[in-house]
């Protein structure tokens, strides 16, 4: 028998990540080949007309699993029932702003976003923040929508988790699919601690730690980190425009791994609540390794952490502490 649809809620689906992401999600990539989806897109009114031609595009791509499209510049029309919130809009920072001002903005549409989902969203809604400031906005977010289970708002880190994966896997010469269990930590900013100590690769049909085929600590510790911290940055460069596809595309990972299950054996990293395991401060939206099952995410536990990881964890914990002390300062 056939699966009732789900509905997903892209917000700032007339962007550039918003384009590449709802294809993929009328495809299956997100929730699987055999869900039906009714997408939801929300825009700001400037944006209403491209965000029509995406509705456009849409229909004409007679995707089999697309039961409907909601496109809508009103917040209560677009958060009403969805099942899965992937909030991508949010207000860029311009030349000559200061970082309070970009914060000041999108603190108050997180809040009056959240507000939206509290009321109108259906039971057990799924949220991912993947607009920047991520963590923050999604600890906004968290705040004012009490009655939605902390448990279900996220921030979208995999962007970068799958970014460690491809350095890896370029710098070893395997597929990228046999390398696993690399972990982001903390904020998706320049201040991330990708981490390679647990990471593996399956080589000549064995597992083997990244750092003994690697070997070069120096790369690990150093270059390595600073690839996937500013890729973001390079792209930017190369394309005069940010990462979108690969925006998009981990937004799906995230979601299909939270909802249908991570692999045995693996884990994937996911910006979520901060309950102070590896003494990362309670409170914080901060990015861990998750291992997900039965729809919810659990913070794999036990994991050794040296001097090196220790200090670049409690580093990236102090910018977002400062973060939501900003955030904080634009709501009063
Ligand atoms: N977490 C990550 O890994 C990651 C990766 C890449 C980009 N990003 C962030 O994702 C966001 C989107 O990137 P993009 O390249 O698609 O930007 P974009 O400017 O192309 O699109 C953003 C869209 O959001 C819309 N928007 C603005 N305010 C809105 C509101 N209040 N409600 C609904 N929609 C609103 C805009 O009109 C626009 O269509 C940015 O904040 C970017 O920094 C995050």
């Amino acid at each position: 028998m056939a699966k009732d649809p789900v509905r997903v809620l892209v917000t700032g689906a007339a962007g550039q990540i918003g384009y590449a992401l709802v294809p993929m999600i009328a495809r299956g990539v997100m929730l699987g080949p055999d869900q039906p989806v009714i997408l939801h897109m929300l825009d700001i009114p400037p944006a209403a007309e491209a965000l029509n031609g995406v509705k456009m595009e849409l229909v004409d791509a007679a995707f089999p699993l697309l039961k409907g499209v909601v496109a809508t510049t009103d917040v209560v029309e677009a958060c009403t029932n969805v099942n899965i919130a992937v909030m991508v809009g949010g207000f860029p920072r311009k030349e000559g702003m200061e970082r309070k001002d970009v914060m000041s903005k999108n603190v108050s549409i997180y809040k009056s976003q959240a507000s939206a989902l509290e009321k109108y969203a259906a039971a057990n809604c799924k949220v991912l923040v993947v607009a920047n400031p991520a963590n923050t906005n999604a600890l906004i977010l968290k705040e004012f929508a009490p009655s939605i289970p902390e448990k279900n708002i996220t921030c979208l880190t995999r962007l970068d988790h799958n970014r460690a994966l491809g350095q890896i896997s370029e710098r070893v010469g395997v597929q990228v699919s046999e390398v696993k269990n690399v972990i982001i930590w903390g904020n998706h900013s320049s201040t991330q601690y990708p981490d390679v100590s647990h990471a593996t690769v399956i080589s000549e049909g064995a597992e083997k730690a990244v750092k003994s085929l690697v070997s070069d600590d120096e790369w690990l510790k150093g270059e390595f980190i600073k690839i996937v911290q500013q890729r973001g940055a390079a792209i930017i460069k190369a394309r005069k425009l940010s990462s979108a596809l690969s925006a998009a595309s981990s937004a799906c990972d995230h979601i299909r791994d939270w909802v249908l299950g991570t692999p045995e054996g693996t884990w994937v990293s996911m910006g979520v609540y901060s309950d102070g395991s590896y003494n990362v401060p309670a409170g914080l939206i901060y990015s861990f390794p998750v291992t997900c099952r039965n729809g919810e995410w659990t913070i794999v536990q036990g994991l050794e952490i040296d001097e090196f990881s220790r200090k670049k964890m409690d580093a990236t914990a102090e910018e977002l502490t400062e973060e939501k002390a900003l955030a904080y300062s634009c709501l009063s």
